[in-house]
């Protein structure tokens, strides 16, 4: 069954409470924490996570742009995270370890996230004890940017090394989702997709997520 989780990225930042409200046919809720290093650009932080745990029941899956996480792994998981995920472009891989070690402590999930620039097999080293892969398939930064074709062929190899190396694992999908991007993301073997702006950009957000519902299923 695959997931839907929107970016709170997109939406009213002054109304989160409401904004969460409005995602409640959707399975998690994606936080996009970003430290203007990682990324050139600045959101949330962990403040901000403890409110929006405050607020919801669904599965808080917080992807952080940030340079070496595991300085805040402890912090997100105590404002309530459910999920963490760290860029493997955003430390060294003892630093990568390191964080993993944190959040199997703090007893949050574990995922790792790929830039576009990265080969699929960079997850290899981690990929027995994760949870989840997360595969940008946009340039981690801003919402709203076009889909990358190209990621699909990551996105694959992801997917043939998940189900040869660990089953279980989830592959989640970040960047230009919508339902027909939805679609052939699916098809290559995503099955947690992450959508900002076709959730909150929408002028009914119960149909565009039953319409990503739906591209996924094909
Ligand atoms: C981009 C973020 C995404 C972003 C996706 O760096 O990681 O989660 O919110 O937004 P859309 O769906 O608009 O591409
Ligand atoms: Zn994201």
């Amino acid at each position: 069954m695959v997931k839907i989780a929107p970016s709170i990225l997109s939406a009213d930042f002054c109304n989160l409470a409401q904004e969460l409200s409005r995602i409640r046919t959707a399975d998690w809720v994606h936080v996009d924490v970003m430290d203007g290093a990682f990324v050139p650009n600045l959101t949330v932080g962990v403040p901000v996570v403890k409110s929006i745990r405050s607020h919801t029941d669904m599965v808080l899956d917080v992807h952080l742009m940030i340079d070496k996480p595991a300085r805040y792994i402890k912090a997100f998981a105590q404002a309530g995270a459910d999920l963490l995920s760290v860029h493997l472009e955003a430390d060294h891989p003892t630093g990568i370890t390191r964080a993993l070690e944190l959040m199997e402590e703090c007893g949050v999930r574990k995922a790792v996230a790929l830039r576009p620039i990265t080969a699929a097999q960079a997850v290899l080293p981690y990929l027995e004890r994760l949870d989840m892969v997360l595969v940008m398939t946009v340039e981690p930064g801003f919402g709203g940017q076009p889909f990358l074709e190209r990621q699909l062929d990551t996105i694959s190899q992801v997917r043939r090394l998940i189900d040869q190396y660990n089953p279980a694992c989830q592959l989640e999908v970040d960047g230009g989702i919508n339902p027909v991007t939805a679609r052939k993301v699916v098809q290559a073997g995503a099955n947690v997709l992450v959508a900002g702006s076709s959730v909150y950009g929408a002028p009914d957000i119960e149909l565009a997520i039953a319409a990503l519902r739906e591209g996924a299923a094909g």
